[in-house]
């Protein structure tokens, strides 16, 4: 059994040690009330309509045929084309609730809708996740600031398909650790795609996301998991991002699916913040996170969420 004091000391202990992290986001912001209006002529995902509870991501894997695959590429492709647009606007001085409407608007000029919007009650476009929040922030009104990072995860829905994908921007001038955990995580995803392909076991991704973050010394924050995607937003299978014995299955062609790792400067600890939504390190430590969708092909895979 545990004793609750020696949680409390380690929790404060945690606290103090990354007290001077820069700009530790301690609060929740102001999100903004004004309601989105989707136009009648953009397809709406099913949630839209009736709010939907958390997605079941265990089951069969759908393997996809050479149409939904390329209804896929190109809900990915215009995923990953929303976030490279971000760059204009990832500056000191915009507040996250600004990159939101500037994504809406330009996901909605594009024909698609914003997967997270209505999604089991997500009350905006896009994830922006700064600093110590590791996943899932609301955008709000906290001005970016010189040195923070900040993640932005962009789901479209495009043409029946949903293409997920995020990574992490550098605010101004980040300071060498921030460049290094940035720079390493991304690796950490590019090194666990590599391995994918027919045969190989889902476990393999986890594996490889685990070992890397202990030869670069930094954590592996386990607490989220890629997924299966498709028409739906989120389903099996569940990709964890550490070494597990619990996903045992084979990649196939056809398969279409996320990998999303989250490394941490500090603890790999997360606490839940009272929107039900933001996470934070339980310490204040920086996380960062990047996101494909990938496709399982013949010989090996393929990253969908690329803008060409
Ligand atoms: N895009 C996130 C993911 O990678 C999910 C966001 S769901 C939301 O799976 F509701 F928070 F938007
Ligand atoms: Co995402
Ligand atoms: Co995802």
């Amino acid at each position: 059994m545990f004793s609750s004091r020696i949680f409390i000391r380690s929790f404060f202990f945690k606290r103090n040690k990354f007290a001077d992290a820069p700009n530790v986001i301690r609060e929740l912001g102001k999100v903004s009330k004004d309601s989105y209006s989707v136009p009648d002529c953009i397809q709406k995902p099913p949630y839209y309509h009736v709010l939907n509870k958390q997605a079941a991501t265990v089951g069969q894997i759908e393997i996809k045929n050479e149409k939904q695959i390329e209804g896929m590429r190109r809900s990915c492709r215009l995923a990953a084309r929303m976030l490279n647009m971000c760059e204009d606007v990832v500056k000191p001085g915009t507040t996250t609730d600004e990159i939101d409407k500037f994504v809406f608007n330009n996901i909605i000029s594009s024909n698609a809708y914003p997967s997270p919007l209505r999604y089991c009650g997500f009350p905006k476009s896009i994830c922006t996740s700064v600093n110590n929040i590791a996943c899932h922030g609301i955008p709000d009104d906290r001005p970016l600031m010189d040195g923070d990072i900040i993640n932005i995860d962009i789901t479209v829905f495009y043409e029946g398909f949903h293409g997920d994908t995020s990574r992490t921007f550098l605010v101004g001038n980040v300071n060498e650790s921030g460049r290094y955990l940035v720079e390493h995580n991304q690796k950490a995803l590019m090194k666990a795609i590599k391995i994918c392909g027919p045969g190989q076991c889902f476990n393999e991704i986890g594996k490889e996301i685990s070992k890397y973050a202990k030869e670069v010394k930094l954590s592996n924050v386990r607490a989220f998991i890629g997924h299966g995607i498709g028409d739906f937003f989120h389903g099996p299978p569940e990709v964890y991002h550490f070494e597990n014995t619990i996903n045992m299955e084979l990649m196939q062609p056809g398969m279409t699916f996320t990998i999303e790792p989250i490394y941490s400067e500090g603890s790999d600890e997360l606490e839940l913040w009272e929107d039900k939504w933001t996470t934070s390190t339980i310490d204040g430590s920086r996380t960062s996170q990047f996101e494909h969708t990938i496709l399982i092909t013949d010989h090996g895979c393929e990253i969908l969420t690329v803008a060409e």
